[in-house]
């Protein structure tokens, strides 16, 4: 392993994935390769812009000549996969590029790995493949996948694939299953990054539903470590969960987060809950520790870290918070808002 292609390395956790590796490994070279959708954002590569082991490659992962011209122009054995259409929400409001991009574009990388012979794809999943989770369990990685979002439907229909082309191909490919990140370079339409930048403006924060759903925050970095060892040492044709085995309900999320930007309760507002909440993920993440990792940050760290960080970069959010998101904002929040009172 020597030259990485991280496609969707210019998004939240491709970004922090990027600057990990660069400084870990210094006889690794790293190419970006990322379609730049309005998640993608080269300010969060702005750090590692001057190193010469990086290189950033414009380009559509659904692109098949161009993702091949990318492989051979900087003989890339390794992908690790982190593009996809991302948000739950939109998902919902038109999920034509979650298909496109989780499905056909993984399905690109697989066979032009397959065709050039790479040493190694590494599938970015997510915990919500396993669908709601009832109280009491927590899910192993040999679980059936049941989403019930068409994005959670789409990164599952991308694990089916690369598990397929392990199997009839004997493609060496690995995945991680990763629960709710939270850190730098998050686009603030996830909870924690959208909350903590509303509450600094003084605007109210819309907790759905009645904010007792269970997830599983950790910090971007902690996901990064565990992604780097399966790529070093995890076994070829297999999944591993990436969590912190500590659930948390929203609200108490909320509360950690207000009081780390010493900002009032009477910021949150219930609006109307997401069609088709998953109440609960559960990760068993006996696997990956069985390799060695474990998580660096309790869930309470993670929140206050990263509100700290959102506070102290003001230069990175602002400037998304007045464009596009604008729109988007209106559209999911508008009518809730306005219904909430
Ligand atoms: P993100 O939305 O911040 O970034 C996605 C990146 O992919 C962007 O840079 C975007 O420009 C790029 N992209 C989208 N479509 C593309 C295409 N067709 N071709 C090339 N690039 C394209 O996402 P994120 O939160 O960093 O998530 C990264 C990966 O991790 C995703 O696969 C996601 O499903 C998975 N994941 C995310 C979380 C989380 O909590 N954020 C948890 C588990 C797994
Ligand atoms: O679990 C891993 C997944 O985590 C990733 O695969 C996804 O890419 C990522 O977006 C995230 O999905 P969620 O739907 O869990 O994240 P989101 O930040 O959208 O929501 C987290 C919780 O907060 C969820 O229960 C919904 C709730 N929520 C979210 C928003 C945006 C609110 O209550 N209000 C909101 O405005």
């Amino acid at each position: 392993m020597k030259n990485i292609l991280v496609t969707g390395g210019a998004g939240f956790i491709g970004s922090n994935f990027v600057i990990y590796m660069l400084d870990k490994y210094p006889d690794y070279n790293i190419i970006v390769y990322d379609k730049l959708t309005y998640a993608g954002n080269l300010d969060n590569l702005l750090e590692v812009s001057d190193e010469p082991r990086y290189r950033f490659v414009k380009g559509d992962i659904c692109d098949a000549t161009a993702v091949a011209d990318a492989i051979k122009k900087y003989a890339v054995d390794t992908i690790v996969n982190f593009a996809a259409e991302t948000h739950v929400d939109r998902s919902i409001m038109d999920p034509d590029a979650f298909v496109k991009t989780s499905v056909y574009g993984a399905y690109v990388l697989l066979e032009a790995a397959r065709e050039l012979g790479l040493e190694r794809v590494h599938q970015i999943s997510t915990d919500e493949v396993y669908g709601h989770i009832p109280a009491g369990y927590s899910s192993v990685e040999t679980d059936p996948l049941v989403p019930r979002s068409p994005y959670a439907a789409s990164k599952a229909s991308a694990d089916l694939m690369v598990n397929a082309y392990f199997v009839t191909y004997g493609l060496p490919v690995t995945m991680t299953r990763g629960s709710n990140n939270i850190g730098p370079y998050q686009y603030p339409e996830k909870v924690v990054p959208l909350f903590a930048t509303n509450a600094l403006d003084g605007e109210p924060l819309p907790v759905y539903g009645d904010g007792r759903q269970m997830r599983e925050y950790q910090y971007v970095i902690d996901h990064c470590e565990a992604i780097d060892l399966v790529l070093h040492r995890g076994k070829l044709g297999e999944a591993y969960n990436i969590g912190t085995g500590e659930e948390m309900e929203n609200l108490t999320m909320v509360e950690i987060l207000l009081q780390a930007l010493d900002k009032s309760p009477d910021l949150i507002r219930h609006v109307a809950d997401r069609p088709g909440h998953d109440r609960r993920y559960s990760l068993d993440i006996s696997k990956i520790r069985a390799l060695g990792w474990q998580p660096r940050h309790t869930a309470e760290e993670a929140i206050i870290k990263t509100a700290h960080w959102y506070k102290d970069n003001e230069w990175w959010w602002r400037k998304i918070k007045s464009g596009e998101f604008k729109a988007y904002y209106q559209a999911q929040y508008g009518k809730r808002l306005a219904e909430s009172g």
